[in-house]
């Protein structure tokens, strides 16, 4: 194998040009293809920003031509050659470097390589897990480093925004206290304090309200985040957000500068232009009208709220529901009246997933009949009425679902949004962006009998609703807000309760007592009661920002090396067992079973 002794790479492949022609350059990288045209080989050498054509003869140098027989792809080479003009007949207008290429002068061969498993190229149709467990061959392809560089320069714009808006930068410890409230702790044993567990930090939450409390003013922090919890193509076990925190500000105020950083980065990184002032809608209006807190604005499609029209019918599926203390929603989907029975058939099932124990329907055909499995209780007037209600002309489709609120509008959310798909409403290259304010403080869980934070408990509420606190939990709401984008919950926060008696209230109403209150968060309430700032902020999920910008599927493609859905690694194969001893040192007993020999 040759070594680079001597040879100073010049510039990257693809920084190759026309410019350079005549020149003498020397460049480095991997083989793509290699091609035997008998007394000439042409190499495609490639790094990270693109591809050159090496050219080697025995004309130009034998000993290079003989290395050059041997190389295959993924060799990795070092050239020393000369830039020249290709023929008229061989440019490659496709390639950047496609007019140029490299006579070659002096080849080595740095290193070998085994074949690998899976084609380095784009667009490739391999398994994830085989890509995950060779992902270094992974992220060779132009693809992935494309999107690791995306991320990179979001960082950067991110980082430049608030420096110049005087944010300053600190880290907060990886180590912490468990508290768990929302998602599971990934706990990490302590060798020194026997029996005693860390708790990876699902958010900095705390520290960076006890940095305002020491009067760092503006807080910004790339923080790693770590939430045990079931995965999803948007869920990782570990994720990154950009977290930030401000003092003295009112909501409107740090809504307003964060939409300016999001139209900065966007400017910056995609030459996108966001439209400002970032559109605000109520959590109400969200849910009345679209059935979640993360709507979907690419298209329109909001609900229609048939339930006086309908609550004196004799359908009884409808009036059960509504004597019930339910509700009948409706969507408009234009332009698909003449939908196949099969098809409906198949809708029914389709939000039978999400609760729904029926779906309605009405077409307006356009010839002026109409067509519904409920004529028989409304009969055609009472349709029409519904049809005019929710804006339908001939040709529309009406879907309606009748159920408990929640499961109407979860089920008829999917449902508009199955829909847009079907009817090919959405244009891809749209970013909707939206604010959603004014999130209930609480919600109740079934599963623990209890008012759980919607946010989080240290989430101030609006002056108003205070005293509703203990009497009416479910109708007090915060000063929260969260960014969608595109359905996407792109990040969250809320102004900040300050005051360690409303802090206190707001644990009991989640079912903590004082104690518990104490021995969770006693160093916060302490902490309030030195002059603690008004404050307040938010968190962006950065994987899901760049994931959102490049237009990929999965945050998985936006990590370099990211996590399966069980939250295993196949190429290093965390997590792992681990042996007795260390086990022994951390006091921490497994199943026999269960530990590494
Ligand atoms: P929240 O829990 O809403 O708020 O998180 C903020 C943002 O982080 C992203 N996110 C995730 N991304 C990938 N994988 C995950 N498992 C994951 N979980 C969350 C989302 C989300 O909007 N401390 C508060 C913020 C604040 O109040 O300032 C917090 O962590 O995009
Ligand atoms: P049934 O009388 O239960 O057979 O229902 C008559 C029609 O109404 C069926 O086509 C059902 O799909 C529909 N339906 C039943 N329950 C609901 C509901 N909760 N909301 C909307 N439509 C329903």
């Amino acid at each position: 194998m040759d070594t680079m002794e001597g040879l100073h790479r010049s510039q990257y492949c693809a920084e190759v040009s026309e410019a350079d022609n005549g020149k003498e350059v020397v460049l480095t990288g991997w083989v793509e293809r290699r091609r035997d045209h008998g007394g000439l080989i042409f190499i495609d050498l490639r790094d990270r920003t693109g591809i050159v054509q090496v050219v080697a003869s025995p004309d130009y140098e034998k000993v290079s031509f003989d290395k050059a027989e041997q190389v295959r792809t993924e060799y990795v080479l070092a050239v020393r050659g000369i830039v020249r003009m290709r023929d008229k007949d061989t440019i490659n207008p496709k390639m950047k470097t496609g007019t140029i290429e490299i006579r070659c002068e002096e080849l080595r061969i740095l290193n070998s390589s085994k074949t690998p498993p899976f084609y380095i190229e784009d667009n490739i149709d391999v398994d994830e897990k085989i890509r995950l467990k060779y992902r270094y061959l992974d992220l060779r392809r132009p693809e992935m480093q494309k999107n690791l560089i995306m991320r990179h320069k979001v960082k950067h714009a991110m980082r430049t925004f608030l420096n110049e808006h005087g944010f300053i930068d600190i880290e907060t410890p990886e180590l912490c206290k468990s508290t768990p409230e929302g998602a599971r702790d990934y706990l990490v044993p302590s060798r020194v304090n026997e029996g005693k567990f860390y708790a990876l930090p699902q958010s900095p939450q705390i520290f960076k309200q006890l940095l305002m409390i020491s009067g760092m003013d503006r807080y910004y922090q790339i923080a790693r985040c770590f939430r045990d919890e079931d995965l999803r193509a948007d869920r990782q076990p570990e994720f990154t957000q950009l977290d930030m925190e401000m003092s003295f500000m009112d909501q409107e105020e740090i809504l307003t500068l964060v939409e300016q950083m999001v139209h900065y980065i966007f400017k910056e990184t995609l030459g996108h232009d966001v439209q400002l002032p970032i559109h605000r809608m109520t959590w109400d209006y969200a849910m009345a009208n679209y059935g979640s807190d993360k709507p979907d604005l690419r298209f329109d499609m909001k609900f229609t709220d048939i339930t006086e029209l309908v609550k004196d019918t004799d359908f009884k599926v409808f009036r059960n529901v509504i004597d019930n203390g339910g509700q009948v929603k409706a969507i408009n989907v234009k332009g698909d009246a003449d939908i196949p029975r099969r098809e409906l058939d198949g809708l029914v099932e389709y939000v039978s997933h999400y609760g729904a124990k029926g779906l309605a329907w009405i077409g307006f055909l356009e010839d002026g009949t109409l067509k519904s499995q409920i004529k028989k209780f409304f009969g055609e007037d009472k349709l029409r009425e519904i049809g005019k209600a929710c804006g339908a002309e001939k040709g529309d489709l009406v879907l309606m679902i009748a159920d408990k609120p929640k499961i109407v509008a979860a089920a008829l959310g999917e449902l508009r949004k199955e829909m847009a798909r079907r009817m090919n409403l959405i244009d891809e290259n749209e970013f909707a962006f939206t604010w959603v304010v004014d999130f209930p403080m609480f919600e109740y869980s079934e599963e623990e009998h209890r008012y759980v934070a919607m946010h989080h408990p240290f989430t101030a509420m609006r002056d108003e609703d205070l005293d509703k606190l203990e009497t009416d939990p479910a109708h007090v709401y915060a000063k929260a807000y969260d960014l969608v984008l595109n359905g996407i919950e792109l990040g969250g926060g809320s102004l900040r309760i300050y005051q360690p008696d409303v802090q206190q209230r707001v644990f009991k109403a989640i079912g903590l007592t004082p104690e518990e209150a104490e021995q969770k968060f006693g160093f916060l309430l302490r902490a309030f009661e030195y002059g603690a700032p008004p404050h307040g902020g938010l968190a962006f999920g950065l994987d899901r920002m760049i994931m959102l910008m490049l237009k990929r599927k999965s945050i998985r493609d936006v990590i370099a090396f990211p996590k399966t859905q069980n939250a295993i690694d196949p190429m290093s194969e965390a997590p792992s067992t681990v042996t007795k001893k260390q086990l022994h040192e951390l006091h921490i007993q497994v199943e026999e079973d269960l530990v590494s020999k």
